[in-house]
C-alpha cells in the first residue's frame, strides 16, 4: 500500500470504530521540544542515560543529580507548548464515540490541549512525594533551583517526583483503565512510542488480541510499527492532523 491509501484506510478504521484507545509516547511531545528518551540526547545532559536517572539505584546514588535533571525537564515541560499532533488527539476525542487517551508521558500537554479522557501510566513530572512515606509534597520556589531534593515534612525522608521509575509499579487505578480500554477497543491509535517499555508496550497487542485495528504513527519503524495494521511513518505533528482530517471527510461523505 502507498502511504496515501495507508492514510485513507486508517481513516476508514476510526471513522467506522466505536471505541478507540490511544497509546501515546515522547515521540508526541518532542515537536514541542521536550527530548525523548531513547533518541540522541542533546544539550546539557547528553552524556547522561535517562534510563540511569529514572531510577531508585540512580537516585540512591546521586540523589541531587536526578533532582536536577527533574527540575531541568519540569522547566522544559512548563515552557512548553502543545504541538499540532496534541492537538489532533484531542480533536479525534470530540469525534470518536468513546475515546481514551493512555499516555506514558509525564507532561501535562495532551491536557493543555483539550484531550479530557488521559490516563497517565508513568504518573506526574509536576507532583511529589516523599520517596520513603510517599506523602504528597508541594513544590516551593527556591527548591526548584536547589542542588539537593527537598525533605519530607512527616518523615524527613527524600521527595521526589511522583513518577514512575525503572523497576518499579505503575499506579494501578491507571493500568486498569487502560487495559479495559484496550480490551474494548475496536481501533488502537500509536502514537511516538518507541515500544520498548513494559507494560505500557503491551497495551496494542491486548487491543489487537481483541479485534482491534492497528495504527502506528512514527518517523522511524519499531516493533509496534510491524505488528500494526498500518504504519504512517512520519512526525505526530504532521501526520496526526491529516489522519484526523480524513476521518472527518470519511464520516461526512
Ligand atoms: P522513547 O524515547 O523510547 O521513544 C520515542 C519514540 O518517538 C521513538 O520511537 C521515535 O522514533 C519517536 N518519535 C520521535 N520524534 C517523533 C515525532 N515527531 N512524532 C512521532 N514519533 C516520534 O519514548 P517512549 O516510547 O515514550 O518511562 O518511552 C517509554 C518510556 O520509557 C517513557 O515513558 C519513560 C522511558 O523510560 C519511564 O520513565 C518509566
Amino acid at each position: 500500500m502507498n502511504p496515501s491509501s495507508q492514510l485513507q484506510s486508517a481513516a476508514a478504521a476510526l471513522a467506522r470504530a466505536g471505541r478507540v484507545v490511544c497509546l501515546t509516547g515522547a515521540g508526541v511531545s518532542a515537536e514541542s521540544g521536550i527530548a525523548t528518551f531513547r533518541d540522541a540526547q542533546t544539550g546539557l545532559w547528553a552524556k547522561f542515560d535517562p534510563q540511569e536517572l529514572a531510577s531508585q539505584e540512580g537516585f540512591a546514588r546521586n540523589p541531587g543529580l536526578v533532582w536536577r535533571w527533574y527540575m531541568d525537564r519540569l522547566h522544559w515541560v512548563e515552557e512548553a507548548q502543545p504541538n499540532a499532533g496534541h492537538y489532533a488527539l484531542a480533536e479525534l476525542e470530540r469525534i470518536a464515540p468513546d475515546f481514551t487517551l493512555v499516555t506514558q508521558n509525564v507532561d501535562n500537554l495532551h491536557e493543555r490541549a483539550g484531550s479530557v479522557n488521559v490516563v497517565h501510566l508513568h504518573g506526574s513530572i509536576a507532583r511529589f512525594r516523599c520517596n520513603r512515606c510517599a506523602k504528597q509534597h508541594a513544590l516551593q520556589p527556591a527548591e526548584r533551583e536547589a542542588d539537593l531534593p527537598p525533605r519530607c515534612a512527616v518523615c524527613q525522608g527524600l521527595v521526589r517526583p511522583d513518577v514512575v521509575w525503572f523497576g518499579e509499579m505503575l499506579p494501578q487505578a491507571m493500568v486498569a483503565r487502560a487495559w479495559q480500554a484496550a480490551e474494548a477497543a475496536d481501533v488502537a491509535l500509536i502514537v511516538g512510542t518507541s515500544g520498548v517499555v513494559y507494560p505500557a508496550a503491551q497495551l496494542p497487542y491486548v487491543a489487537q488480541n481483541g479485534g482491534a485495528f492497528v495504527i502506528d504513527i512514527n518517523p522511524e519503524a519499531s516493533g509496534l510499527s510491524t505488528m500494526a495494521d498500518v504504519h504512517l511513518a512520519g512526525p505526530s505533528g504532521e501526520i496526526s492532523p491529516r489522519l484526523v482530517a480524513a476521518v472527518q471527510n470519511a464520516r461526512t461523505a
